[in-house]
């Protein structure tokens, strides 16, 4: 089956995502409320939790992993890389190569967690392939309690976005990458904020979605070794109401969510 593991129930959005694009493949996913937050967290916190994560998933049958969350795969993906032999993927590397395609100017902006927004990983791969391109980064810590208190078209919420953006919109980015996975949340209220008609944002869950379709596609071996009976499962290591709320937000129907 495919492994997803988030900080908490953000990373739905990629299972969510991943579901259907498709659907015949089981997933398990592991949010880790329990310790959620990861984004304002020091990386070898994370890294250390991103592999327990992974540890687990692997023990449910997992044979391919997806890092779902943003700021655990700025940090960890070298030492999961290095530590496990399963593919794994993550939200980073899809969402960097549709943002290179899709800017016309060449100045891509990048929201996401303290964490993410301080590795310097958009900013190191995107310029690495592309030298000519600028990048622009704005950390927005105060997005994910805004998304989890439900404040998704809250007057605050506005207002806060409006702020955050304000750097990026003097500076004239034309791509914005959604670097963390609550924003898909509030896709609608930061497109309306950089400017609808004129930034394209990147969304990494439908991203890392597509990107894993194209290695079936090309790794039969791996695709048959993928379960294809059998539920979802959605295991998490402490049930909040909260996130019971947003799964359902995600998935548009309740979820079981499993404690570990
Ligand atoms: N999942 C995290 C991310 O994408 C957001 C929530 C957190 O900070 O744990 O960066």
């Amino acid at each position: 089956m495919i492994g997803i593991f988030d900080s908490g129930v953000g990373g739905m959005t990629v299972a969510r995502a991943v579901e259907k694009l498709l659907p015949d493949y089981r997933i398990t996913y592991f949010g880790d409320l329990a310790r959620t937050p990861y984004g304002s967290k020091s990386p070898a916190t994370i890294v250390e939790y991103a592999i327990q994560n992974t540890e687990f998933l692997l023990a449910q049958g997992a044979k391919l992993i997806i890092v779902a969350c943003n700021s655990a795969a700025s940090v960890a993906t070298e030492t999961l890389r290095q530590r496990f032999t399963v593919p794994l993927f993550e939200v980073i590397t899809p969402a960097i190569d549709k943002a290179i395609i899709a800017t016309p100017s060449g100045k891509i902006g990048v929201i996401g967690t303290v964490a993410t927004i301080k590795s310097g990983v958009y900013d190191r791969e995107i310029t690495r392939r592309n030298p000519q391109l600028k990048v622009y980064s704005q950390p927005c810590p105060l997005l994910v309690p805004l998304v989890e208190e439900g404040w998704l078209d809250a007057r605050e919420t506005k207002m806060i976005v409006r702020r955050y953006l304000y750097p990026l919109k003097q500076k004239q980015v034309d791509t914005l990458v959604l670097g963390c996975t609550h924003y898909p949340l509030l896709k609608e209220l930061i497109s309306q904020r950089i400017g609808k008609k004129k930034v394209t944002l990147i969304d990494s869950s439908a991203e890392v979605a597509h990107s894993l379709k194209a290695f079936l596609e090309t790794h039969p071996e791996i695709e048959q070794s993928l379960a294809k009976v059998g539920e979802n499962r959605y295991y998490v290591s402490d049930v909040t109401s909260a996130a019971a709320a947003i799964a359902q937000m995600i998935f548009g129907r309740p979820i079981q969510l499993i404690k570990t």
